[in-house]
């Protein structure tokens, strides 16, 4: 019988869907706990940080979600790539509007705004809003009375608005944004007693040490929820739910495979779940689906975050060669005097740099429970690809 595949229950790259959300559940309920505050008027502010890929998006979306379900009007912005204040306001007001157009609130909404609120669609489904710079400059300077505002409009439908600002990374290097931050909420604190607004910002952990620079008090205004790998038991409670959603079965010694090289991070899980789904033909994961599609998904993996900042940006010979012999050894684990013996004196005399330009570009790291000199690389992908790169470059040499 031939089995015509759905489509992949994995989603590398985006936040995952809210049936195959796993892990997280501390973090999820010390949000909500600050939450349930804001229903009693309290303006609250959570920073969610992290590594990329670790899984902040997935975690906001799926708080959305459940906020939403609580009565809040629940908006995630994404700012990606957002470095002006002006830019900022204008997607938040955006994100609100469309969200109330969705729940039929937008006519109690949209006055507000004013002649700048455009439909997009013939419908009327989806808005855009896009004042002249200038209304934007005082949107940015009256951002605490325009949000007051429109809490009082939703009052009597929603205990409040949570804002998720995803990825403020972009933003946070302008260095207006610190102190804009602070000044609203210092606003809020002494102008009104009920300002039901819970703001979640979102970057990564470098993101917050800038900040804090920049403006020492705003890290006394957030709560900082750090988000970091999922546990083995977690990864294969997802990849047993995502193969259940489309009704195949996984081996145990499969899952095992599965389990291991995705080192606990969100991302890969879903490159080796993906790569494993299309390499299947039938409803059972066995061990000869399992290791095809782990290296496929190196390649995938590798291609995505080695080719451009480690093979690309490379350009010491020596390095290269090092590099080359890192993927002829065995193992995602080595320790230096091991590795070394394999190193002409040329090599040795720059291995110190050499591995101190990998741990910059988090492709290594050290292993503490190695002990001094010991070294393994950040997950067990990078090591698969690095071998097949070395192979490729040997074979290409002979030539
Ligand atoms: N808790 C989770 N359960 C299942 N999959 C997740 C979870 N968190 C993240 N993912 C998946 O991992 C990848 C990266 O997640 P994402 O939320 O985009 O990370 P970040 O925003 O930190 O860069 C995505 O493919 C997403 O679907
Ligand atoms: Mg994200």
């Amino acid at each position: 019988m031939v089995t015509i595949k759905e489509n992949s229950p994995f989603t590398p790259g985006n936040p995952v869907p809210i049936e195959l959300f796993v892990g997280r559940v501390e973090q999820f309920k010390e949000i909500v706990r600050h939450v349930k505050q804001t229903e009693y008027g309290k303006q609250e502010n959570v920073f969610l940080s992290g590594e990329r890929g670790i899984g902040k998006s997935s975690l906001a979306s799926y708080l959305r979600y459940y906020v939403e379900k609580e009565d809040f009007l629940a908006v995630h912005v994404f700012l990606g790539g957002v470095t002006t204040l002006e830019e900022f306001v204008r997607r938040i007001f955006e994100q609100i509007l469309k969200e109330a157009n969705k729940q039929t609130m937008f006519d109690k909404i949209s006055g507000y705004f004013g002649k700048y609120i455009k439909q997009v669609d013939l419908f009327g489904i989806s808005v855009s809003f896009n004042p002249p710079e200038a209304d934007l400059k005082d949107l940015v300077i009256n951002f605490p009375e325009s949000i007051k505002n429109i809490l009082d409009l939703i009052k009597d439908d929603k205990k409040g608005l949570f804002i998720i600002l995803d990825d403020i990374n972009g933003i946070s290097n302008s260095p207006e944004f610190a102190n804009w931050y602070k000044s609203f909420v210092d606003h809020v604190a002494t102008h009104y007693t009920q300002f039901p607004l819970f703001l979640m910002p979102i970057g990564l952990p470098e993101i917050r040490d800038n900040l804090s620079r920049q403006q020492p008090s705003l890290m006394r205004i957030f709560r900082v929820i750090e988000i970091d790998k999922l546990s083995d038991k977690e990864v294969s409670e997802f990849i047993k739910k995502a193969f259940d959603k489309v009704n195949i079965e996984v081996e145990p010694e499969s899952m095992d495979y599965m389990v291991l090289f995705s080192s606990g991070l969100p991302v890969l899980m879903h490159e080796i779940g993906d790569a494993v789904y299309w390499k299947n033909e039938d409803e059972v994961i066995s061990q000869d689906d399992v290791m095809p599609g782990i290296i496929y998904a190196a390649e995938r993996i590798g291609q995505k975050y080695l080719d451009p900042k480690v093979y690309r940006t490379i350009r010491s010979e020596r390095y290269k060669s090092i590099l080359r012999k890192l993927g002829e050894m065995p193992g995602s684990h080595f320790r230096k005097k091991d590795f070394e013996s394999e190193l002409n004196n040329e090599e040795k005399r720059t291995f110190d740099n050499f591995l101190t330009k990998m741990k910059q570009l988090g492709v290594i790291q050290s292993d503490i429970e190695g002990g001094r000199g010991a070294y393994k690389f950040v997950n067990e992908l990078f090591p698969i690809y690095i071998t097949m790169e070395s192979r490729a470059q040997r074979r290409k040499l002979k030539e």
